[in-house]
């Protein structure tokens, strides 16, 4: 599916797909500088460790892309083969480097920005009565913003020991030390079934997907809220797009109830 896609990019004049419903997939690669990459069998030109490939714009539904990656060893050639589910409108980004190269984190930082996490919390309906989680928690904007605005008690998480101290620096500045906490943990292994009324994720579609048993353990009532990533195939229960000075940001939010539903 992928190649085809790529050969009718090649072929097909800009302009032709023009049509509301069609939408490109990105796909973020990190591999050894020297490694092959194969998109459903077919080999990409680019070199260096991160590599990017955009579709052309594609109608809804589902696509499966095997992504392949051989790369020389002293032992012979390693080959590391990844199936991703993606849609179109979807970023992904995978890691197919050794355990031992890649780093700790399953996603990169980058920080929401200022107003859709002010957006996202209005659409939380966050009150002083909520707890909100955040899975990832970066600087720790989104812990310290609720704790700020909203007198409510919130916690943060992140697998990055640089992360953690960048949050704790920030509830300090922000003197918010009395609501927010910030620990350093990896978010796969956080029991959600107690604490949390709000939880707030800015990851990928896939670790959204990874995260769901868990997130269906979640008491009814409690809110999910996503930037920019979809849920697996699950409806939002509301979306909302915010205008940013980097573009319009989607945020979209799941009612524990229909998390556990679907
Ligand atoms: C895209 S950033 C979002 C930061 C913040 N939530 C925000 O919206 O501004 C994702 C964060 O998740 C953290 N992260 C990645 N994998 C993780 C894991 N398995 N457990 C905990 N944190 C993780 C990264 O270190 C990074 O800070």
């Amino acid at each position: 599916m992928w190649r085809s896609s790529i050969l009718m990019a090649g072929l097909i004049s800009a302009g032709m797909f023009v049509q509301d419903s069609r939408k490109t997939i990105t796909v973020e690669v990190y591999l050894d500088d020297s490694a092959q990459l194969f998109i459903e069998k077919h080999e990409m030109r680019s070199k260096g460790t991160k590599r990017l490939f955009v579709s052309p714009p594609l109608p809804p539904g589902k696509y499966s892309y095997t992504i392949k990656s051989i790369s020389p060893g002293p032992n012979g050639p390693r080959t590391v083969t990844r199936q991703l589910d993606v849609q179109p409108g979807d970023f992904e980004s995978i890691d197919l480097r050794a355990p031992d190269k890649r780093p700790i984190t399953d996603v990169e930082y980058e920080p929401t920005p200022q107003n859709v996490v002010d957006a996202m919390l209005r659409l939380g309906k966050v009150t002083n009565k909520d707890v909100v989680w955040d899975l990832g928690c970066g600087d720790g904007r989104i812990p310290v913003t609720a704790a700020k605005v909203y007198g409510c008690q919130s916690r943060g998480f992140d697998i990055d020991p640089e992360r953690v101290k960048d949050s704790l620096a920030n509830v300090r500045n922000r003197g918010v030390e009395r609501l927010v906490t910030i620990e350093q943990r990896d978010i796969f292994t956080l029991d959600l079934s107690q604490g949390p009324t709000v939880v707030t994720l800015y990851l990928l579609p896939h670790l959204n997907a990874k995260l769901l048993p868990q997130l269906r353990k979640l008491p009814p009532g409690t809110r999910v809220l996503s930037v920019e990533h979809r849920m697996g195939d699950i409806k939002p229960d509301e979306h909302i797009a915010v205008d940013t000075e980097r573009g319009a940001y989607n945020v979209y939010l799941w009612k524990a109830e229909t998390l556990r539903d679907n």
